[in-house]
């Protein structure tokens, strides 16, 4: 089936005028192929978007129209090749938002919830060619020199360490009392931060995204924190990722350092939390991913990759713009017109996958991390802490199990992800078990310049770590100016950020 016109046949307003507080509510006007289209932003979406993006597929093959939040129209790449075509030819669809058709016709509101995500700024993810080349070389190239091993001995050590919270407990929450923190724990250490603000990042990170009164707050206290820990990486260059990137050859300013810490903090601390919730969660009601691990005949990195292909962490990807008019799939696309990248659309479409019972056995060709020039850099980390963080879980709570049925689990949903709200479990209570903590900082201490090692253990190291500095950090996180070294946060300009990224989080909605 052939969608022959296009979201863009509005007349145009000067790009000047792109962040009016024009509604944008209704698709531009001419645009047969958006009317009535399925909105991402909808309850149907919200509660089965599998079930949408299969009812997409039916209807209009693989590329459907769909209305993004405000109305706005947008194409949602469903295919898997045709995702791979798209990520793959930067020069027919780019990553620089700067040329959306609505933008520039004025059809985005200037406090529009698709801004957090997709507004312009100077980061890798925005730009193509030799600017994307040179931010995305310092990234990876200083990704590439952090110790894997080193990541996976954080890892154990600060699973361990949530663990040890709640193991005489006999049951937990694994999203709040582990998930949602084990990723950010990770990063401050690759970054170089200091131990004690892990737990402080973690809480303002959720803080931001959940779009509480304090969300603001919290973005600025996560924007001063990098840049305070930037400047004092100017001043004292040690052996971490920032300073990894302060020293690349690609010659980041002070500025773009701090917002590529910033990006990466907030977006890989989601998508990493998301996935050791999807995969704790399918090891525990899949009877294929348990008898299989205890069979050993799949193994954990597997059943990982399994989780990749069934619940990505991102199951649609914001955007790709086209930079002509061109033809994707079965629909002509105008020059300017938004795609959205269905991954998990993708990762089930049925000309790749015919059956979806059949286990992957631990095949990567799955969209989870998307592909071509923008292919998410952070992937074996991501892998690393996922796989590390469920196998030190099952290790120290083998007889870990649902403390609720499947079906009542809580699911919070948006156009872009899915993810648990809580995974009750329980188990025969265990005892605090330091091990962890304990081989690793004598290793980190042997290899000083290796980083993923980072700075000599903290004077709160001593006494635990994070773990027992945590609770007063944690309750003291979302006040702007916690961190000593950053600075009084300016005045409130706009409105809250963190309740604009709520919306592309859809924070509070149910499955
Ligand atoms: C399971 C965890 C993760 C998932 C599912 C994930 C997924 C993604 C996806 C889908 C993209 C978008 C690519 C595109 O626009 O085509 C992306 C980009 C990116 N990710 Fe990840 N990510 C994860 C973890 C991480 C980690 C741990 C890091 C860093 C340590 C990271 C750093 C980045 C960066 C810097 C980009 C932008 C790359 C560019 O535009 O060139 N991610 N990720």
């Amino acid at each position: 089936m052939t969608a022959s016109s296009t979201p863009s046949s509005a007349g145009g307003t000067s790009a000047s005028s792109a962040h009016t507080s024009h509604s944008g509510a209704m698709p531009p006007p001419g645009c047969p192929a958006h009317a009535g289209a399925v909105r991402l932003s909808g309850d149907e979406h919200r509660t089965d978007p599998m079930g949408v993006y299969e009812q997409l597929r039916e209807k209009h093959g693989p590329v459907a129209p769909v209305l993004v939040e405000g109305d706005l129209p947008a194409w949602l790449v469903l295919g898997y090749r045709e995702n791979l075509e798209v990520v793959r030819t930067p020069n027919r669809f780019s990553r620089d938002s700067r040329i959306w058709n609505s933008l520039l016709q004025g059809h985005v509101p200037e406090d529009s919830p698709l801004l957090p995500m997709i507004g312009w700024r100077p980061l890798c993810v925005f730009v193509d060619g030799a600017e994307h080349e040179r931010l995305r070389a310092a990234v990876t190239e200083s990704l590439a020199k952090l110790d894997r091993r080193g990541i996976r001995r954080y890892v154990t050590r600060f699973a361990g360490q949530l663990i040890d919270r709640f193991v005489a407990d006999g049951e937990a929450d694994l999203v709040s009392k582990f998930a949602e923190h084990l990723p950010m724990l990770v990063l401050t250490q690759l970054f170089g931060m200091p131990e004690e603000y892990g737990p402080r990042l973690v809480e303002a990170t959720l803080d931001l995204i959940k779009g509480s009164e304090t969300a603001f707050e919290s973005d600025v206290f996560v924007t001063e924190t990098v840049r305070a820990h930037v400047a004092r990486r100017r001043e004292e260059p040690a052996h971490d990722f920032t300073s990894l990137l302060m020293a690349h050859p690609a010659n980041l300013d002070d500025e773009e350092v701090a917002q590529h810490l910033r990006l990466i903090l907030i977006s890989a601390n989601e998508t990493t939390t998301i996935c050791i919730g999807n995969t704790l969660h399918l090891v525990m009601t899949d009877h294929r991913f348990r008898a299989s691990l205890a069979g050993v005949r799949m193994t954990l990195p597997d059943a990982v990759e399994q989780v990749l292909w069934d619940e990505p962490s991102i199951m649609v990807c914001p955007a790709r713009w086209a930079t002509g008019d061109t033809e994707i799939g079965n629909v002509q696309v105008k020059a300017g017109d938004m795609l959205l990248l269905g991954l998990a659309a993708g990762n089930t479409d049925p000309a790749v996958r015919p059956d979806l019972t059949m286990p992957m056995h631990g095949n990567r060709s799955h969209l989870a991390f998307s592909g071509g020039p923008h292919e998410c850099p952070g992937q074996d980390i991501g892998r690393a802490i996922t796989e590390t963080a469920v196998d030190v879980l099952l290790t120290r709570l083998p007889d870990v199990e649902l403390a609720v049925a499947d079906e009542d689990l809580v699911w919070v949903s948006s156009w872009m992800s899915r993810h648990l709200t809580e995974l009750p479990v329980r188990f025969k209570p265990g005892s605090v078990d330091d091990t962890a903590a304990r081989n690793v900082v004598p290793s980190q201490a042997a290899r000083p310049e290796r980083v993923g090692a980072v700075p000599p253990p903290g004077p709160d190291a001593e006494a635990g770590g994070p773990a027992a500095a945590g609770a007063n950090a944690v309750a003291a996180a979302p006040a702007a100016g916690a961190v000593p070294t950053a600075e009084e946060p300016p005045s409130r300009p706009r409105k809250s950020l963190g309740a604009r990224i709520a919306g592309w989080f859809g924070i509070g909605k149910r499955r």
